[in-house]
């Protein structure tokens, strides 16, 4: 399904490529490629233009630097068609932060039924914020660059995202939608920089992607099911995260995910579970994390659900977070610190069906060594370290 949608979209765009009827050029529509002068309303006019448009149209960005100054939403509510938005320039966010910090996403597609948006970079030039928090004094809590909400058959294809203020994207509530060949990068001491977050969403895919961040590569909030991400290079930043899941009382579990093929250099994590350690109806059921290449990772496997910093609202300290029918296949490479697979579980809900099989995890060398709580499972194949299921 995701493969036709995809494939129609670069059927059509080719053709409008060169028909170019019903393309809107926000140049053309009054924007400025010159980085200084606010264009949101003009491409909030090629959207809507896009948007009425009988036949799939176009929005088109040529290359340039467009100002986009204020938090805008791109709302696909009263769409007729498939919607195309093809950048061959630089969004770039106002130099004053504090124009958008306080919105929760800078750029925001909404009830989008048909999506494809290829090429171009967005940029939030975050480094006076992330200075602000770095002070101590008090700061805005930040935008995230993209997102995605309540939308279905998507594709992000060649984008860039930089220096966000909060996290590069998100994925909320979306059904079908795949994001390929992404760069992200923010510096490695930049806070809450996470590459790409998603929630509450189904059929999403992240492929042939590289992300570098001060946080998580790509995080998998609740109420997560059939996520797929291949040939993704994760690093620097904390790796890839299910969670933190179990905040709340009454939440979606995660379901399905695979997650193949991935590489890890210097990050804080690899492949990791995180749940809070509080009461919650939260769960993780059927993950295969298979070819993952660790490279000076400092917890390369990592199950934590004892997870409560500042030991915030966690009256009897165990997780309510039951994980099952996670597969660890074919995890090679190197440890930065001595425990390179560690799986602590809840003492209420222990882990079960826990698979490893061909685990090889060197420190310095030598064989890394494993710690298990409250987890349950079989090993095969090599296991360095040894098991401790
Ligand atoms: C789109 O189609 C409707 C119904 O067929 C028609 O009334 C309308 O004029 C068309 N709009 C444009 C911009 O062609
Ligand atoms: C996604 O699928 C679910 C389950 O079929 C449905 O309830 C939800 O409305 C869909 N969301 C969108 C944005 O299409
Ligand atoms: C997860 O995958 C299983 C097996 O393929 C399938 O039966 C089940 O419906 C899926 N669950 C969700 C929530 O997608
Ligand atoms: C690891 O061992 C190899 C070969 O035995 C050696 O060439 C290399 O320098 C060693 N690396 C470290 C970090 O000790």
């Amino acid at each position: 399904m995701g493969y036709i949608f995809a494939t129609l979209c670069l059927a059509f765009f080719k053709h409008s490529a060169s028909a170019a009827v019903s393309s809107y050029n926000v140049q053309e529509l009054g924007a400025k490629a010159d980085g200084t002068t606010d264009s949101t309303k003009f491409f909030l006019s090629a959207w809507s233009l896009a948007c009425a448009s009988n036949v799939s149209a176009q929005v088109y960005v040529p290359s340039g630097k467009y100002l986009i100054s204020n938090a805008v939403v791109f709302s696909g509510r009263n769409c007729k068609r498939t919607m195309v938005m093809r950048i061959d320039g630089t969004i770039i966010a106002p130099a004053d932060y504090n124009l958008i910090a306080n919105d929760e996403i800078w750029i925001k597609f909404d009830n989008v039924n048909g999506l494809y948006i290829s090429g171009g970079t967005v940029d939030a030039q975050a480094a006076p914020l992330w200075a602000c928090k770095a002070s101590g004094n008090s700061c805005p809590t930040g935008a995230t660059s993209l997102g995605f909400y309540s939308s279905r058959n998507i594709v992000v294809s060649g984008i860039a995202s930089i220096n966000s203020q909060m996290f590069h994207m998100i994925v909320y509530k979306c059904n079908n939608t795949k994001l390929q060949g992404i760069k992200i990068s923010a510096p490695v001491d930049s806070p809450n920089t996470d590459g790409i977050h998603v929630q509450l969403s189904t059929g999403v895919s992240i492929l042939s992607s590289q992300i570098g961040t001060g946080d998580d590569c790509v995080s998998i909030g609740p109420g997560t099911t059939d996520t797929w991400i291949e040939s993704v290079s994760c690093g620097p930043g904390h790796g890839i995260s299910i969670g933190s899941l179990g905040w709340n009382l009454q939440e979606p579990g995660v379901q399905n995910l695979t997650v193949k093929t991935v590489t890890f250099r210097n990050t804080e994590n690899g492949v990791r579970i995180k749940t809070w350690a509080r009461s919650s109806t939260g769960f993780v059921n059927n993950v295969l994390f298979q070819h993952i290449s660790m490279g000076n990772v400092k917890n390369p496997i990592l199950i934590d659900q004892d997870y409560c910093p500042n030991q915030e609202n966690c009256p009897d300290k165990v997780s309510g977070v039951k994980i099952s029918n996670v597969i660890y296949q074919d995890i090679h490479g190197t440890s930065a610190t001595p425990v390179a697979l560690r799986l602590q579980c809840s003492k209420s809900f222990p882990c079960s069906g826990i698979r490893l099989q061909d685990v090889e995890l060197t420190y310095n060398n030598q064989s890394a060594t494993s710690s298990c709580a409250n987890a349950a499972g079989e090993a095969s194949g090599v296991m360095k370290p040894s098991s401790c299921l």
